[in-house]
């Protein structure tokens, strides 16, 4: 039987650091669905369809891969969205400690919600864990540089849409 994972998010944008998360996330699946969600309690900058479109083009840029991927928006409960998708498990990135009590509290409401699907962490890597993509959104915003942070798309994208406020 295939193993199922959801790696969910924001990507408001993706980042490098969430790539590493899903690179290494093909570690422990044998299929990943990268969850973009609608639901998320943030006010993203970009729209849910420009969101999941950023996700796709950089993880096209994996090669064979990419093959193991798919990308999928959701709306509503993430539980809910993990049991459609046949999904075992869902992936998690922790950067920090001060990730992990709100990462902890989520993961245990998921669990109450359905008990059949487990949480697993992924530590983020030494050179991403600093990353968040509400501190890129605001160096692009200021106009300075966001390259090492994100791909060559979405530091276009970005400025872009900074251009146009
Ligand atoms: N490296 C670098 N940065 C990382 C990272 C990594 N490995 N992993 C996460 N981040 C950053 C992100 O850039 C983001 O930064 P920001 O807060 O500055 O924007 C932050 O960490 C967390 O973002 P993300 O991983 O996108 O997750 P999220 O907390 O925005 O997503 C959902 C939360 C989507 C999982 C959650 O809201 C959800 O499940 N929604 C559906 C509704 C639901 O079921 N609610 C009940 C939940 S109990």
């Amino acid at each position: 039987m295939k193993r199922i994972g959801i790696y969910p998010g924001t990507f408001d944008p993706i980042t490098v650091g969430h790539m590493d998360i899903i690179k290494r996330g093909l570690n422990v699946v044998d299929k990943l669905i990268v969850g973009v969600a609608l639901d998320t309690g943030k006010a993203p900058v970009f729209d849910l369809e420009m969101r999941a479109k950023l996700v796709e083009q950089d993880i096209a840029r994996l090669g064979k891969d990419a093959a193991r991927i798919e990308v999928k928006s959701f709306s509503g409960l993430l539980m809910n969205f993990a049991e459609e998708s046949k999904a075992c498990l869902v992936i998690r990135g922790l950067r920090a400690v001060s990730d992990f009590e709100y990462e902890f509290q989520m993961a245990c409401m998921n669990s109450r919600l359905n008990r059949s699907i487990e949480t697993v962490f992924l530590t983020a890597s030494e050179d991403t864990h600093f990353i968040s993509s509400r501190f890129v959104k605001q160096i692009a915003r200021l106009g300075g540089d966001i390259s090492s942070f994100v791909s060559p798309n979405v530091a276009k994208h970005l400025k872009k849409h900074f251009a146009k406020k």
